[in-house]
């Protein structure tokens, strides 16, 4: 039977408790825990980035990340960005670019975008690139991904 502890953190603006065994990960916490399915395991190895998060402030691979280590942290997930004008505008611009085929990708990159973004707010194509490299995606070529990032960096999606 494995040890377990309870924790405390923000989540999403929500100050959050879960019990968790202390082995596992903060992307299993999301998703088995607290019920929140958007961020995505992918590899399980910090390879693909499907599970970004943000934690204070940081963007994080949630795969590498014990969830013990959540402890009095402030985590933004792909849910949390549903009322950010920012996140929003950016899921506009996926939907209109035809940037989302299978999906599985696309709340990752969400996440890294709209982080990334913050501090980019008037980036070119190649640095959009060098701000989503450690996001992998199987299905679109990246090319409609850079467009709809892009697009939502221009104000007009
Ligand atoms: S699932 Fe975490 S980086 Fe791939
Ligand atoms: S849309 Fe399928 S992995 Fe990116």
């Amino acid at each position: 039977m494995s040890l377990k502890r309870e924790i405390a953190f923000v989540l999403n603006g929500v100050r959050t408790r879960a019990t968790v065994p202390v082995e596992m990960s903060a992307l299993a916490m999301l998703r088995e825990v607290v019920g929140l399915t958007g961020t995505k395991y992918a590899c399980g190895e910090g390879e693909c980035g499907a599970c970004t998060i943000i934690v204070d402030g940081l963007s994080t691979c949630s795969c590498l990340m014990f969830a013990v280590d959540c402890e009095d942290r402030d985590l933004t997930t792909i849910e949390g960005l549903a009322r950010d004008p920012l996140g929003e505008k950016l899921e506009r611009a996926f939907v209109e670019c035809g940037a989302v085929q299978c999906g599985f990708c696309t709340p990752g990159i969400v996440v890294q975008a709209k982080h990334w973004l913050e501090a980019h707010p008037h980036p070119t194509r190649a640095e959009i690139q060098r701000g989503i490299e450690g996001n992998l995606c199987r299905c679109t070529g990246y090319v409609k991904i850079v467009d709809a990032i892009e697009m939502a960096s221009r104000n007009d999606a």
